[in-house]
C-alpha cells in the first residue's frame, strides 16, 4: 500500500512558532554555537533547505558554501544564529531545522550523502508481513499503564533532560537501568551507554541489542530521543523542560516495546538495537554521531523506525507517517503493518519540512528509515518546548501512545525475521493460515 503523499494540512501553525520561540530563547547558548566559535573564529557551519537559506539570506549575505538536492551549505556568525532562527520562524512559520556541523568538511560530507541519496532510498526489504501469531502475542501485551508510567517519571521525576545538564545524564542512567530490568532473565540482552565525543555532548545515548539468531550481521534500529528542552535551559541547570510528548513519549513506547517483546521470548534472526539518543533538540547529534559511525564500520542496518511525539491524539488520523527524509518503501510497510494488525486505526502521511528528526541522520547516510508520528503536521502538541509539555497535556493517558507500541512491536517482530522464516509461536503451525485474521485487540 502507497502512503497518501497529499501535502499536510496547514493550520495552527501560529502554535508551533510558540513552541519554536520557546527554544529560540535557548539559540545563544546552543554548545555547537560555542564549539564552532572555538573552532572557526566566531563561525557556525549550517545546511538548511533552500526555501530557508533564501529566507535567511534577506536577514544577513550567507555564502553559498555548496548545494545538494535543494539543502544548502552555509557559515553564519554564531552570534546571529538566534536572530537567524527567528527569521524563519516568522516568514516560514516553522522551526530552523537546521543542521549543525563542527567544520567546513563536516559540511561538505553532508551534501554528499544528501546528493547521493535517490539512488539509495527506494529498494526491496527483505521481511514481509508473515507472522501474525508473534505479533498478536507480542503487540497484545502492550499495557498503557506501564507507558504512561514512564512518561510520569521521566516528566517528572527528570522534568530537565537537557543534553549538557547532569540531570541530562541521570535520566540517561534511569532509561538504562528500567531497560536493564527488562532483560533480566535474557543474559543474550545487552544494555549499555554509548558516550559522545565531548564537542558532541556529554550526555550518552542508551543502547539496547538483542543479538540475532541468524542474520545477527543485518540491524533493524528503533528509536526515540531522550532529551527534553524549553526556554531557558541553557544555562540553566533547573529549568522546568518536561518533555513528556516530545519525547519522553517516543522511550516510553519504545520501552514498552523491550518489555513485552523481551517477556515473550521473541528470539529475532536479525540483530535489534533500541536507542534513545542523545540531544536531538540541539542538532540531532546523538543519532548524527551513531549513524556516523555504524556507516563508518560499514553496518548492515536494514531497517530504521523513529518515535518522537506519540502521546497527542490532535488529529482525526490515529498515525501520519513522514514522508519527507525517509525510505519510502519502508514507510508503505510500516502503513501495511498498521493496516493489517490495527485496521481500525486511521491513518495520513505527512512531511516536516526539513531534518525534523532522529531518522534523518540515518536516511542521509543510505539506511531506510521510517518515522510514525502523533497527528497531521500544524495539528500536534502544541506546548511542544515549553514547561507545559506535560502528562496533563496529554490528558494523564497513554492511549495514543499505545497504538505506536503495538505497531513498533509489530515492526521489530516482523523485520528482524526472515520474510519466508517458519518461526511460528506456539499452536501456528506452519501452512496453517488461520491465525492470520488475528489482530492485535
Ligand atoms: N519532536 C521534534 C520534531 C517534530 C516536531 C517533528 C513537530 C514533527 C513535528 C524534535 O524534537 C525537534 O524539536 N526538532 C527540531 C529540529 C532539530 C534538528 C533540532 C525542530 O523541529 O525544530
Ligand atoms: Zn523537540
Amino acid at each position: 500500500m502507497t502512503p497518501d503523499r497529499s501535502a499536510a494540512v496547514p493550520g495552527r501553525s501560529f502554535l508551533r512558532i510558540l513552541a519554536c520561540f520557546a527554544l529560540l530563547a535557548l539559540a545563544p547558548g546552543l554548545p555547537f554555537t560555542t564549539r564552532a566559535a572555538d573552532d572557526a573564529g566566531d563561525e557556525v557551519w549550517i545546511t538548511l533547505d533552500r526555501e530557508a537559506y533564501a529566507t535567511a539570506s534577506w536577514l544577513l549575505p550567507l555564502p553559498r558554501l555548496g548545494e545538494a538536492e535543494g539543502v544548502v551549505l552555509t557559515r553564519i556568525p554564531s552570534v546571529r544564529v538566534a536572530e537567524l532562527s527567528q527569521r524563519l520562524h516568522t516568514e516560514l512559520a516553522r522551526c530552523g531545522g537546521f543542521m549543525a556541523h563542527q567544520s567546513l568538511a563536516d559540511g561538505q560530507a553532508e551534501l554528499a550523502r544528501v546528493a547521493s541519496l535517490e539512488r539509495r532510498t527506494e529498494g526491496t526489504l527483505p521481511f514481509a508481513i508473515d507472522q501474525p501469531a508473534w505479533v498478536a502475542q507480542v503487540a497484545g501485551a502492550v499495557d498503557e499503564a506501564q507507558i504512561l508510567a514512564t512518561v510520569t517519571t521521566l516528566s517528572t521525576g527528570f522534568p530537565n533532560r537537557y543534553h549538557a545538564h547532569a540531570s541530562g545524564t541521570s535520566s540517561a542512567n534511569w532509561i538504562k537501568n528500567l531497560w536493564a530490568g527488562y532483560a533480566a532473565g535474557r543474559p543474550e540482552v545487552t544494555v549499555e551507554l554509548v558516550t559522545h565525543p565531548a564537542g558532541v555532548t556529554p550526555q550518552p545515548s542508551v543502547v539496547l541489542t538483542i543479538p540475532g539468531t541468524s542474520l545477527a550481521d543485518q540491524i533493524i534500529v528503533l528509536g526515540a530521543h531522550q532529551d527534553s528542552i524549553s526556554s531557558g535551559c541553557s544555562g540553566n541547570p533547573s529549568c522546568n523542560a518536561p518533555g513528556a510528548d516530545d519525547d519522553a513519549s517516543g522511550v516510553a513506547t519504545l520501552s514498552e516495546v523491550v518489555r513485552v517483546v523481551l517477556a515473550s521470548g521473541f528470539a529475532p534472526q536479525r540483530t535489534v538495537r533500541v536507542m534513545a539518543y542523545a540531544a536531538e533538540e540541539v542538532g540531532l547529534r546523538g543519532s548524527n554521531d551513531l549513524a556516523a559511525a555504524y556507516q563508518t564500520a560499514g553496518a548492515n542496518v536494514v531497517a530504521v523506525l523513529q518515535q518522537d511525539m506519540t502521546g497527542y491524539h490532535g488529529s482525526a488520523e490515529d498515525v501520519a507517517f513522514i514522508s519527507d527524509w525517509t525510505n519510502a518503501t519502508l514507510t508503505a510497510f510500516l502503513v501495511d503493518l498498521l493496516e493489517t494488525y490495527q485496521p481500525g486505526l486511521l491513518w495520513t502521511s505527512a512531511t516536516c519540512g526539513y531534518a525534523c528528526s532522529d531518522h534523518a541522520p540515518w536516511h542521509n547516510r543510505g539506511y531506510p528509515a521510517a518515522f510514525a508520528f502523533e497527528a497531521r503536521f500544524g495539528q500536534y502538541n502544541p506546548t511542544i518546548h515549553t514547561t507545559s509539555d506535560t502528562v496533563a497535556t496529554l490528558g494523564n493517558s497513554a492511549a495514543h501512545a499505545a497504538k505506536f507500541a503495538r505497531l513498533a512491536a509489530a515492526f521489530l517482530v516482523e523485520t528482524s525475521l526472515d520474510s519466508n522464516s517458519t518461526l511460528f509461536t506456539d499452536g501456528f503451525e506452519s501452512g496453517d493460515t488461520s491465525a492470520w485474521g488475528l489482530v492485535v485487540p
